[in-house]
């Protein structure tokens, strides 16, 4: 009896709740028509999804909820788009509505107010940013100029693992592949080494980790009102310290930039940016701020993707003694024993380009494209709102059954075709394959990433066999392939190499 009483107690509120939101769901005018999506709790909405690996989470809600899906962070309303048809909806039929980025508050900060790049809001300010990188930094014709810059700095690297090719001595590989990815960005925008130089003052790689991953966590302050001053995460300490320390930094090497003008003829962009902002009347006004800010946001979106990049291709390539070999043979038949591999070698290695395609589709190292609706828009019959946040799960889209076949085997071959030629390219129009977003908001330093990651594996395997994790090429073997929490897929262990020397780089790289 006390048991069934209680019972009614319960039910009577969760009834007069239900008829409650039947009835006015039928009376009340409804004037959007949202996309479906799960229950949203209390004041958090669905903050509790993006706990550890939204990625995850997100791909199972697609499958119950469809490929559009409606969320709320706080009380900021989102949609999740899941499938290759959806995601050519937003990123192209609507192209221009989804051009913006959602803005937080480490981004206002960080940026000095916004002034980044990658994470700046649409508009003038970013498209001027946007033209000049473009232009001279990540062209075809700047890219071709720096090239001495990349090639230096592989050759830097090969010769650490050909010091420790004593087939004993083990290499921390996702370390050094950042340092060498670290520096190649340094050089490129302002003419010096900033990773692994602790001692000379100028060390910025574990601030633009820092950086990256405060950019990346979702900051309950910006979605919930109430917590907005509350730091409940300690987010913004911790901001604060990074901001202090990278701004020393940065100050120092403008400085320098700035006594070295007049000697030497050849411009870094830090000094093409330089220029703009002592122009009167140049189109858009930097101050020394968003310089800092620009180039700093080049750092973060370019090293820890690419050197992952990297580091999934490796961890794959072990697993995997068919494809290593095969990767070997094409290398050896291309470039052959007397040379170490070129950016130029890059067309007519089609099987390696494939497979770092393929290493992208299944990890894609920025999971998840981030956006933000500009106005309000009407896509598959679902009213989407001005200010939306738009999540584009591209590691979802990758592993889609309908348009891949076997969806989580690692298959290079699916990218050349039967006459072994690639197949698939990386500009963002096969919506089913986004490792590098689409659009006019769609990465830039792609070509860039490519180069670097296609001619390092090659190097790689073309001068050593590889023994990871204890895992020797030939017999290939487990490697531990979790990823670590958060929207950037890090790897959760790093990867440790023992080189054995094959050909030895060093006569090779010194001629
Ligand atoms: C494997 C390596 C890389 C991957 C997987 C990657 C992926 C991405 C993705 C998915 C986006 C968002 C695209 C969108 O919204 O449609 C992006 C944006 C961006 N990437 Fe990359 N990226 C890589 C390397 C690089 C490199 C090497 C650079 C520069 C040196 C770079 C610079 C940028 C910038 C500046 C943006 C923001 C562009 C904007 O908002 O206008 N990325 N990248
Ligand atoms: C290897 O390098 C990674 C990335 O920089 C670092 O997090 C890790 O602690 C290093 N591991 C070892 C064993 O040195």
């Amino acid at each position: 009896m006390a048991l069934l009483s209680y019972t009614i107690l319960f039910l009577i509120p969760l009834i007069t709740t239900f008829l409650a939101r039947t009835f006015f769901s039928k009376t009340r005018p409804q004037t959007r028509h949202l996309p479906p999506g799960p229950l949203a709790l209390p004041i958090i909405g669905h903050m509790h999804l993006f706990s550890s690996s939204p990625h995850h989470v997100l791909c199972k809600l697609a499958q119950r909820y469809g490929p559009i899906i409606s969320l709320r962070l706080g009380s900021v309303p989102h949609v999740v788009v899941s499938s290759p048809e959806a995601a050519r909806e937003f990123l192209r039929t609507h192209e221009l509505a989804f051009s913006s980025r959602p803005q937080s508050f480490t981004n206002h900060y960080l940026g000095y107010g916004g002034h980044g790049f990658a994470f700046s809001p649409y508009g003038p300010y970013w498209k001027f940013m946007r033209k000049l990188c473009m232009s001279e930094l990540l062209s075809g014709r700047s890219l071709g100029n720096l090239l001495p810059i990349r090639r230096e700095e592989m050759h830097t690297f090969l010769l650490l693992l050909s010091r420790a090719s004593d087939g004993v001595k083990a290499v921390n590989v996702s370390e050094e592949l950042k340092l060498m990815v670290g520096n190649v960005i340094s050089r490129m925008s302002m003419s010096r080494r900033c990773y692994g130089t602790e001692a000379e003052g100028v060390e910025i790689g574990g601030l633009v980790d820092e950086v990256s991953k405060l950019l990346m966590a979702l900051n309950v302050g910006d979605f919930i009102r109430l917590f907005r001053d509350m730091d409940l995460q300690g987010l913004g300490k911790r901001m604060k310290v990074t901001h202090k320390r990278f701004d020393e930094i940065m100050e120092e090497i403008v400085r320098e930039h700035e006594e070295k003008k007049e000697k030497d003829g050849v411009k870094d962009l830090m000094d093409i940016l330089l220029e703009i902002s002592e122009d009167e009347s140049a189109e858009m006004k930097l101050k020394k701020e968003h310089i800092k800010a620009f180039i700093r946001d080049i750092f973060v979106a370019g090293t820890a993707t690419t050197a992952l990049g990297m580091e999934w291709t490796l961890s794959e390539l072990i697993k995997n003694p068919r494809i290593i070999k095969r990767a070997r043979d094409e290398i050896d038949s291309v470039v052959g024993k007397n040379r170490v591999v070129e950016e130029s070698d890059i067309p007519n290695l089609p099987y390696i380009q494939a497979i770092v395609k393929e290493t992208l589709r299944l990890h894609p190292t920025d999971s998840i494209i981030l956006r933000e609706s500009i106005e309000d828009c009407k896509i598959n019959g679902y009213d989407i709102p001005a200010k939306t946040g738009l999540f584009i799960n591209i590691w979802a889209i990758g592993r889609d059954p309908n348009y891949w076949e076997n969806p989580l085997e690692f298959l290079p071959e699916r990218f050349i075709d039967d006459n072994g030629r690639a197949q698939i390219d990386l500009r963002g129009q096969h919506y089913h394959f986004l490792p590098f977003g689409s659009g006019r908001r769609g990465c830039p330093g792609k070509t860039l990433a490519v180069q670097l990651i296609v001619t390092t594996i090659a190097a790689m395997i073309q001068c050593f066999k590889l023994k990871i994790d204890g895992n020797d090429e030939e017999e290939g073997g487990p490697i531990d392939m979790t990823v670590a929490p958060g929207l950037t897929l890090y790897r959760a262990q790093p990867l440790v190499c023992i080189p054995v020397a094959r050909l030895d780089p060093l006569p090779l790289v010194a001629s």
